[in-house]
């Protein structure tokens, strides 16, 4: 039992069955049918011109970065952003760009205080040339679609180009009961993970005007990220869009189930203003090596991070498991 991540899914067995049948072409020469599909598939559910399927989340969003971006702009991040926290600082070292902190109010930007972290057009200061916004936030939140309005709308004011990190778009999508392309109406581009909720075992794809994805399409070739008969894998993305996102719902509801359980056991405090997808955050009141402890029960969690321990729910855990897991935290922390 893993509840570290809903990147820890294993392919169905219908991925697999796809990725026998699947066509393949060359993607590098642009003639990989099964790629072309999920790509204009996706790039309808988003509603953006065009698509391109790329390695991971994090050689997404760097590419986005160097497709809107010149060496020493500025871009503008929240501090707790995957793209500012979880990158290992990709956009200094790629892109050569410099990032500004907005401070997270939940995963939020203030409003208030945005307009302010876009530089003046001044010699002495970097150019801005890009604000990115990230829903589902890592932290479990849903960013409500008006925060995202009033970002993009400034962004567009000063000039400057938005991209999401749409890692978990689907599940922001369910939260908040709209489709997809309603949270992506908010930026210029986007970034969606297959390999997340969706179960494919490898994966994300960008989506943007026809014009930007040429130009990230070049910069994934120059990072290495060209991939050739890589349709086995789009196929595996086309089965998790069928097969996987229309039950992404029972994620949820079974992490607040999996939190109403937690939630009986003393000395344990639940970050319920988080709890918006299918991550449930907590604390535990008294320091205690956790993961070594369920691990010894046969079940798999990742260290506490920033004080917290986060427990995620996906399509290889079911209501048992978790009836498992809160067994043994009963034993463990009374
Ligand atoms: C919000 C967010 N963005 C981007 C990524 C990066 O994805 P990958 O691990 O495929 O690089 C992750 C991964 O967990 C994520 O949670």
């Amino acid at each position: 039992m893993d509840f570290r991540s809903d990147t820890v899914t294993k392919p169905t067995l219908a991925m697999r069955q796809a990725m026998v049948d699947a066509a393949v072409g060359d993607d590098v020469y642009d003639d990989d049918p099964s790629v072309h599909a999920l790509q204009n598939k996706m790039a309808e559910l988003l509603g953006k011109e065009a698509a391109l399927f790329v390695p991971s989340g994090t050689f997404s969003n760097q590419l986005a970065i160097m497709a809107h971006t010149r060496r020493g702009d500025e871009i503008i991040v929240l501090e707790d952003a995957h793209i500012f926290y979880h990158e290992a600082g990709a956009p200094a070292l790629l892109s050569g760009v410099n990032m500004r902190q907005a401070t997270s109010v939940g995963g939020s930007y203030d409003l208030e205080t945005l307009p302010g972290l876009f530089r003046e057009d001044d010699i002495h200061f970097p150019r801005t040339s890009l604000l990115c916004l990230e829903n589902a936030h890592g932290n479990g939140r849903v960013v409500p679609l008006e925060n995202m309005k009033g970002a993009y709308t400034i962004a567009k004011q000063k000039g400057a180009a938005v991209h999401l990190d749409g890692a978990r778009i689907f599940n922001a999508a369910v939260y908040l009961g709209v489709e997809a392309r309603e949270i992506a109406q908010y930026a210029d581009s986007v970034s969606v993970c297959l390999s997340k909720g969706l179960a494919a075992p490898i994966g994300s794809v960008l989506f943007g005007t026809r014009e930007f994805i040429e130009k990230a399409r070049r910069y994934r070739k120059i990072m290495g990220g060209g991939m050739r008969q890589v349709g086995i894998l789009a196929a595996c993305g086309l089965v998790g869009l069928e097969e996987v996102l229309p039950r992404l719902e029972e994620d949820h509801r079974l992490a607040r189930y999996m939190a109403l359980g937690l939630d009986e056991i003393d000395g344990l405090e639940i970050a319920w203003d988080r709890l918006n997808i299918n991550m449930v955050f907590f604390s535990l009141e008294e320091k205690i090596d956790l993961a070594s402890a369920l691990e010894e029960r046969g079940i798999i969690i990742n260290p506490e991070e920033d004080g917290e321990y986060r427990f995620v729910t996906h399509i290889g855990v079911g209501k048992e498991d978790v009836d498992r897991l809160l067994v043994a935290m009963k034993e463990i922390l009374q």
